[in-house]
Parts: C-alpha cells; sequence; structure tokens
C-alpha cells in the first residue's frame, strides 16, 4: 500500500521534516508563505493529510467541499486558525502540539515583563542610534520588579511556568484568574493564588500577563473596560493570541497614560502590527517568537509526526483536539 500523501504547509526544522519524510509522502510547501484559501481547499481535497500553522486560516469554507484529508495536525498549541466545530461537523480530526513549548513561551513572556519594566527596547534603540550620553543617576529610569504584583489570566500549563518564574526566580508576588478553580495547594507550587475574578487580578497588578487560549471565547477579553479596570501605571503581556487584545483599546490606554507600557509578541492581524503601537517608545514588541528555539520547534514537529503516526496506524493521536 502507497503510504499516505501529505502536504506540509511551512518550512519545518529539518530534524522534523526527515521523521516525517521517513513514512510519508511528503509534499512540502517549497515557497514558505501561507497558503491562500483556494490553495488550502485543493490541499484538503488532495490529500490524506494537512499540517498546518497559526499563519494559515481555516474558517469553515474549507470543510465545505471535498475533503480527502481526515486530519489536520497543527504545528503549534494554539488552533483558533481552525474552525474547530466546522472541521468536527465534517469528520476531520485536529491535533496540536501542547507541553513542548510551554518553557520558551514563559522565557518570552518573562523576556517582555523584563524588557517593558526596564525599558530594554527603548535603551537598545538609544544606544545603536548614537544617541547615548554616558551614565547618569537619571538616565532611562525603569521600574522594580522584585516585590511588584503580577497577575495571570488564564492557569494553564504556560500561565503557571510563567508563574513560577515571576515568583521564585524573580521574587514578585503572583495573583491569577482561571475560569475553572485551580486547588490552592496546586497553585502554591507555582508560588501563585487564585482570585475569584479578572477584574480582581486587574485592579491588584502591576503586570498583568496574558496566557489564554485565543478565539471566539476570548476574543477582545481585553477591551476598554478591562484596561480601566487595570491598576494605574500597569503594564501589559501578551504572549497569548493577538484576538485577546482588543488593540485599538490598548492603543488609547497607552495614550492616556491609564496604562504604562505593553510588552506583545501576538497582533490581531499578523503579521500586520498597528503604527501608533511601532511609534510608543514603552512598547516592547516581538514577532511571535513565543516558540522559536531550535528544541522547541523540533519538539513540535516530532509531536506532529507522532500524531499523524498513530493516527494513520489506527490509534488515537495523543494530542487529539477534536
Ligand atoms: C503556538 O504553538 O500556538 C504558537 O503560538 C506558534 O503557533
Amino acid at each position: 500500500m502507497s503510504p499516505p500523501r501529505i502536504l506540509v504547509t511551512r518550512q519545518w526544522p529539518a530534524a522534523a521534516e526527515a521523521a516525517l519524510a521517513e513514512r510519508f509522502d511528503v509534499t512540502f510547501n517549497e515557497e514558505d508563505i501561507p497558503l491562500g484559501l483556494d490553495q488550502m481547499r485543493q490541499a484538503m481535497a488532495a490529500y490524506d493529510a494537512v499540517l498546518p500553522t497559526v499563519s494559515d486560516k481555516l474558517p469553515s469554507s474549507i470543510f465545505e467541499g471535498d475533503t480527502r484529508a481526515k486530519i489536520l495536525g497543527n504545528f503549534g498549541v494554539g488552533y483558533n486558525h481552525i474552525d474547530i466545530a466546522a472541521a468536527k461537523a465534517k469528520g476531520v480530526l485536529v491535533t496540536n502540539t501542547p507541553g513542548v513549548l510551554t518553557d520558551c513561551t514563559a522565557d518570552i513572556a518573562m523576556l517582555l515583563l523584563l524588557a517593558v519594566a526596564r525599558r530594554g527596547g527603548e535603551g537598545e534603540r538609544q544606544l545603536r542610534s548614537g544617541a547615548w550620553k554616558g551614565w547618569c543617576p537619571t538616565h532611562m529610569i525603569g521600574t522594580k520588579v522584585a516585590g511588584k504584583t503580577v497577575g495571570i489570566i488564564g492557569f494553564g500549563r504556560i500561565g503557571r511556568a510563567f508563574a513560577q518564574r515571576c515568583h521564585f526566580g524573580f521574587g514578585m508576588d503572583v495573583v491569577f484568574f482561571n475560569r475553572s478553580t485551580i486547588d490552592a495547594a496546586e497553585a502554591a507550587r507555582y508560588g501563585a493564588r487564585q482570585l475569584a475574578t479578572m477584574e480582581e487580578v486587574l485592579g491588584a497588578s502591576d503586570f498583568v500577563s496574558l496566557h489564554c487560549p485565543g478565539g471566539a471565547q476570548n476574543r477582545h477579553l481585553m477591551n476598554a473596560p478591562r484596561f480601566a479596570a487595570m491598576k494605574k501605571g500597569a503594564f501589559l503581556i501578551n504572549t497569548a493570541r493577538g484576538d485577546v487584545v482588543d488593540e485599538a483599546a490598548l492603543i488609547s490606554a497607552l495614550q492616556g497614560g491609564s496604562i504604562r507600557g505593553a510588552g506583545l509578541d501576538v497582533y490581531e492581524a499578523e503579521p500586520q502590527v498597528p503604527e501608533e503601537l511601532k511609534s510608543m517608545e514603552n512598547v516592547v514588541l516581538l514577532p511571535h517568537l513565543g516558540s522559536a528555539t531550535e528544541e522547541t520547534r523540533t519538539a513540535m514537529g516530532m509531536k506532529v509526526v507522532e500524531n499523524i503516526t498513530a493516527f494513520f496506524d489506527g490509534r488515537e493521536p495523543p494530542d487529539r483536539v477534536v
């Protein structure tokens, strides 16, 4: 029997591509640019499995026509770019890659927190432009991190890893909001305690860091009223998904001075980033680097291979979403 035909929508780390090619008849998207909707529709009709990433869009219309593909092995943990209900209705199974990107994404959140607090981006720009005039007691004064309160929205794997870093690594007080109740002893293992409402967390925190999934359920969770509920002069960190933040409301809060800065890795319309954000010195902007390490990206690819191998062997894929 000929091996299943697989389409990989973007370039992967070499070791993961090799592992995939060992077992399957693989087509790689040599151009390494996101597929358009028509190309995605054609791919779903022509291949036994499609392996997309966050940069691909799979709305309900993708699942309307003839689909040969029976599985989408998403390269990434977040899957808000896939209409999960439509995939399920069509009988297309979806898998993701949880666990392997926890540490690296928590590291990027920490990097952003430190960069906004200590004005890292601004300082680097000043030095590179030649504008630095040397050390003086009042030069580029930032905010001390130790002893401050960080509020985490979403206490899943990445939220916990970030809490651990903030509390045990940087001496911060950690509170969090999570829709379901987390056992207090479990939260304490990460140096954190749960508050009853999101507003309580926003009002108590010097830094608010988002760690919840994107998609319809959390779209614009951070909106104008929630920015108003933040402690005056606090900072927002987002390494979750761009659509969790109403970017227009964020820009107003920054322009009005009710919050002091933001550190962002994700955006509402990636790769577009609003010019207002780019022009603000108190905003640190990264190009969706959360999982971008050699080790993690390879591990993500290996997880996809594991999931689709299980599927084509007739076993339950370990990271099945629907
Ligand atoms: C993820 O895995 O969800 C990362 O954001 C990269 O897609």
